[in-house]
């Protein structure tokens, strides 16, 4: 009953402020693009320290992103900066920081404990009205949004790495997200500039749910010496158009990643074949070759 009286007294125009919470790789893409394109949005992490790198990041991305648009007016360039950088403020407190939140973003660290914990601290301090999301890979909606008494406005916006440039953003909707949530959020997401496709709420959404298990069974293919990874890389660019082969993805991805990806799957779903451990993944993570961000991974790289 609540929870109808609640969806009844809503208030989901279309999104004004939006609290994005944890600033890292994605968080500050999300932050940076959602204030390129007009929202008022307030960034959320733990300190001021990891707050201050953000902002700095944003602030380099947005001057390659000026030096491109902007370039034969630096002039307004600048001001593009200053303008985006100025819809923008930062916090500590994420309780403090919804409390004017239409909508809220959750990009925090892939646990689902630590989001449940944020969550159920959030609902009582958002105005009914606020919509809650995560931008989780590999963590069921449904899961985070029972942590809430609001999961009627509850979905899922999963953005991909890098924000800025990745045009795509798959919205989430459970069993008990409605309508109203699910079209703000479809808006939400086309104000920001994105093509938005609409999915439930299953394991991988639909990118990573084709993705991970292509990536795994180039894996598999070199598992049983059928094939090298560059042969297998450059197969699939000549052979099927891929801008990057299966390899190459994956150590740009972070093969820690596609582990926790895959080892969550596993456990959720232990009989599905395509979800199986591989011994040479667990392998490279466990000597810390997790891709291109440690320097090698199926690869070498330069760093
Ligand atoms: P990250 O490690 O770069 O950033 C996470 C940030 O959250 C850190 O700055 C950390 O200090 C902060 N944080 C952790 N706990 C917090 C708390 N309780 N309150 C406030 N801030 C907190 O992680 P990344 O890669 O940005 O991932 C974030 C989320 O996005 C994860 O759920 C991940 O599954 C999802 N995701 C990641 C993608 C990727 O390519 N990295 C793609 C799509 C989704």
């Amino acid at each position: 009953v609540t929870r109808q009286l609640s969806t009844s007294v809503g208030r989901q125009g279309p999104v004004k402020y939006l609290t994005v919470i944890g600033s890292g790789l994605m968080g500050s893409g999300i932050a940076q693009v959602a204030a390129a394109t007009g929202h008022n949005v307030t960034l959320v992490d733990q300190t001021d320290d990891i707050l201050n790198k953000s902002m700095g990041n944003m602030k380099k991305s947005l001057e390659r992103v000026a030096k491109k648009k902007y370039a034969d007016n630096p002039k307004d360039g600048e001001e593009f900066i200053s303008g985006v950088m100025g819809r923008i403020s930062t916090n500590t407190d994420s309780s403090k920081a919804v409390e004017k939140a239409d909508l809220v973003i959750e990009a925090i660290v892939e646990n689902l404990g630590v989001k449940k914990q944020l969550f159920s601290a959030l609902d009582k301090a958002a105005p009914q009205h606020t919509i809650f999301t995560s931008n989780t890979s590999s963590i069921p909606i449904t899961d985070i949004a029972a942590s809430t008494q609001r999961r009627d406005r509850f979905g899922g916006l999963h953005y991909f790495n890098p924000v800025p440039m990745m045009k795509l953003l798959e919205v989430v909707r459970t069993s008990e997200t409605n309508d109203e949530t699910f079209n703000t959020l479809m808006e939400f997401g086309k104000a920001m500039g994105k093509v938005t496709v609409p999915c439930k709420d299953t394991a991988g959404f639909i990118v990573n749910r084709l993705l991970v298990p292509y990536m795994l069974e180039a894996v598999r293919l070199v598992e049983r010496g059928d094939a090298a990874p560059r042969d297998i890389d450059v197969a699939m660019k000549l052979g099927a158009g891929y801008p990057m082969g299966p390899f190459e993805l994956s150590d740009y991805v972070g093969l820690d990643t596609m582990k926790f990806i895959l080892d969550g799957w596993h456990e959720r779903d232990p009989d599905h074949p395509l979800f199986k451990p591989s011994a040479l993944l667990n392998k490279l993570v466990g000597e810390g070759k997790l891709g291109m961000k440690t320097g090698e991974g199926f690869y070498k790289h330069k760093k």
